[in-house]
């Protein structure tokens, strides 16, 4: 069985540096998409504090569906454009959302979400989707957490395809 090894890391920069390591080791071997997706919302739901959900909105017929997850259920299509995750999906690129009642047009799925972080999938310049983290606090994530979490969905596309 796989285990989450909660890290024991003080500073952010190394606690992602376990968490790709984990990664790696967990992707390796298996090239299914949702599989993957599946595995890396656990790894990162469980292994990063304070957060109320993880998971992936995949973009089907122009729009984004609801993919693996780890938190309560969430709604099921976004439109690009649209909320936190269809704005990180029109601009290509991630959005840390320190206050989500400051961001016009956020989608409240979890009423526990203060702040969010939501980080494109690109393969080959098209967007497939979204890594997408909520937190029950305000300002829970920065430009560290970015930095980390596009490390993450960068292994996540290199080994799968
Ligand atoms: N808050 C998101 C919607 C998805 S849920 O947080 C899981 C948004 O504004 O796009």
């Amino acid at each position: 069985m796989f285990a989450v090894k909660v890290s024991e890391a003080e500073d952010k920069p190394t606690l992602y540096a376990d968490l790709a390591e984990q990664l790696g080791g967990l992707l390796t071997g298996e090239t299914d998409f949702i599989a993957n997706a599946a595995n890396m919302a656990a790894l990162i739901f469980n292994g990063l504090p304070d957060l109320n959900w993880a998971g992936f909105y995949l973009m089907k017929e122009g729009e984004l569906v609801l993919g693996p997850f780890q938190g309560k259920p969430a709604c099921v299509r976004i439109a690009v454009g649209k909320g936190v995750c269809g704005t990180a999906a029109a601009r290509r690129e991630s959005v840390v959302v320190e206050d989500v009642e400051l961001f016009p047009g956020h989608i409240a799925c979890d009423a526990a979400s203060r702040s969010e972080l939501v980080v494109p999938l690109i393969r080959d310049g098209v967007v497939i989707g979204v890594l997408d983290l909520d937190a029950p606090l305000p300002s829970r994530f920065d430009e560290e957490d970015r930095a980390g979490c596009e490390e993450l969905v960068r292994i996540f596309l290199a080994q799968t395809p």
